[in-house]
């Protein structure tokens, strides 16, 4: 890529302006990658994951559950203002709410992480807490129910 870039025909000068350039923009992307985990990272603690992978969702996903959890999702979780409509997403500046309709890490989450976030937040992230401050424990599993039909969107 930077042989492309930097001709060697190139006279020095510009050569050394766009390799100063190339670098900054190198190491501008590394940091980049540093801030902002990979999605598919657990953001609950490693010493918790196994025992908090296992909760499960004790409210089924009945039409009026999701139902339910589509209200607060649009209501008062304020989901949507971050999240969006479908789920995928506003841009904001730094690290982005999750694209809730990715097919993997949907299937990579169980409920109880979902819950975990919900109830501690995202740690150094926009994501806010939920359960507990806005919302009760069963709206927080009935908007789990919800954000579980964004899956493949
Ligand atoms: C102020 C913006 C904001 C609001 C409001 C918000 N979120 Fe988030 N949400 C985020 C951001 C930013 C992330 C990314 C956090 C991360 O990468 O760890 C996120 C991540 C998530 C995740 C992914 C967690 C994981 O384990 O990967 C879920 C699920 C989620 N939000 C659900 C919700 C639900 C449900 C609501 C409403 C009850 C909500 N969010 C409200 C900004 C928001």
């Amino acid at each position: 890529m930077i042989f492309l870039v930097v001709n060697f025909s190139m006279p020095k000068m510009t050569k050394f302006i766009l390799g100063t350039f190339i670098v900054f923009v190198a190491s501008g992307w590394q940091n980049a990658f540093a801030i902002h985990v990979s999605i598919y990272e657990p953001r609950v603690p490693k010493e918790i994951l196994e025992e908090v992978q296992e909760i499960e969702n004790p409210y089924p996903a009945t039409e009026e559950q999701i139902e339910a959890g589509r209200k607060i999702y649009f209501g008062k979780g304020l989901c949507v203002t971050c999240h969006s409509k479908d789920g995928r997403g506003v841009i904001v500046p730094g690290h982005s709410p999750r694209n809730l309709t990715d097919a993997k890490w949907q299937e990579i989450r169980t409920d109880g992480e979902l819950m975990w976030v919900l109830r501690n937040g995202s740690p150094g992230t926009g994501m806010p807490v939920r359960v507990g401050k806005v919302i009760t424990e069963k709206e927080g599993w009935s908007v789990i129910n919800f954000v579980r039909t964004f899956a493949g969107k």
